[in-house]
């Protein structure tokens, strides 16, 4: 249990008619803390953000109080401006402006200052935070490489000085470099106060960065804690890894490349189908590999995994 719970989401749900998106979760974010949040395609994981959020859409059940007040039946604009921002996971920022007429827009939405010289110095400083390089500032935003448009998503939603960040999948389409430098802005961000929701498959990221984890499964949490805890969690394994009878196929389908969780059980059929089989490990030691060979370039995702042949020769 939290003991100065920034945010606490009680019960929180989301039905689509008979589709349920997020089915009646509840956990608490520690203030300053960087909450991990893992799980297969369709989890629920960017529909709990939406419902936190109510972008693009409200909560149909269930209670979000943020420092303690509820919000989950304010517009979207007033839980942002109240100081709870979030990035969207396919990078979304308007293509014509440049980063800091991003960042403005946000601010202009929020009313966050009322002078013309006092909100453009604070678009200004938005990207600046970011590390959005200075001689890129008056590009057109739709013309920068995707890990640039997502520096100005999260400037803009930085531009609203928030308490809490949700950012969903701020390292997918980036590479290694990239992702190390993504790692950092995470980091620097919590150590100036912001509290961060971070959804992410890239297990080598999260793993370096979060506190806790929260690990959804078809819309519901099935776990939350520490690392260490949850990854040995058997629900959790079984999730990624399948039932118990599945696992040397799937310890095949691992040294096999990329393999996406599918439904909470991960087999390759076309590679394994092809043959070529590297090696056979059982479950357990595909989490332990990511700890042995972070440094080399051996990638393990929670619900999608990449290991090079190279390292299993
Ligand atoms: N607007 C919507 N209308 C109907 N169903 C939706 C809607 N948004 C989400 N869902 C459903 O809710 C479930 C959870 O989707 P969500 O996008 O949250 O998954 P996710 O965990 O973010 O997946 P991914 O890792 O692929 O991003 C899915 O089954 C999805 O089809
Ligand atoms: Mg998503």
């Amino acid at each position: 249990m939290s003991r100065d719970p920034i945010l606490v989401v009680s019960e929180l749900s989301k039905s689509f008619g008979a589709i349920r998106a997020v089915d009646a979760v509840s956990f608490e974010v520690e203030r300053g803390e960087i909450l991990g949040i893992a799980g297969p395609n369709g989890s629920g994981k960017s529909a709990l953000f939406n419902a936190i959020t109510r972008v693009p859409f409200s909560p149909s059940q269930g209670v979000v109080l943020f420092d303690g007040a509820p919000i989950h039946r304010l517009p979207a604009n007033k839980i942002a401006k109240r100081g709870v921002a979030r990035t969207i996971q396919r990078e979304s920022v308007f293509a014509e402006l440049s980063a800091i007429d991003n960042a403005l827009v946000t601010i202009e939405q929020t009313k966050r200052a009322r002078r013309l010289d006092q909100k453009v110095a604070l678009a200004e400083r938005a990207p600046e935070i970011v590390g959005f390089p200075a001689t890129l500032h008056k590009w057109k935003a739709g013309t920068l490489p995707v890990s640039l448009r997502k520096l100005v998503m999260i400037a803009s939603a930085l531009a609203l000085d928030p308490l809490v960040l949700l950012l969903d999948e701020p390292a997918s389409s980036l590479t290694v470099e990239e992702i190390e430098r993504m790692r950092l802005l995470i980091v620097a961000l919590q150590r100036r106060g912001t509290t961060i929701l971070l959804v992410e498959h890239l297990l080598s990221l999260l793993m370096a960065v979060w506190d806790r984890l929260l690990v959804l499964d078809q819309r519901r949490m099935i776990a939350m804690g520490p690392l260490a805890d949850v990854v040995k969690d058997l629900v959790v394994i079984e999730t990624y890894l399948g039932p118990p009878h599945d696992r040397a196929a799937v310890g095949t389908a691992l040294t096999l490349g990329r393999v996406r969780a599918d439904r909470g059980v991960q087999r390759d059929r076309s590679a394994a189908g092809a043959g070529r089989i590297h090696r056979v490990f059982p479950p357990q030691r595909a989490w332990q590999i990511h700890a042995e060979e972070n440094e080399q370039r051996c990638a393990v995702a929670l619900g999608s995994v990449e290991i090079q042949d190279s390292q299993l020769a």
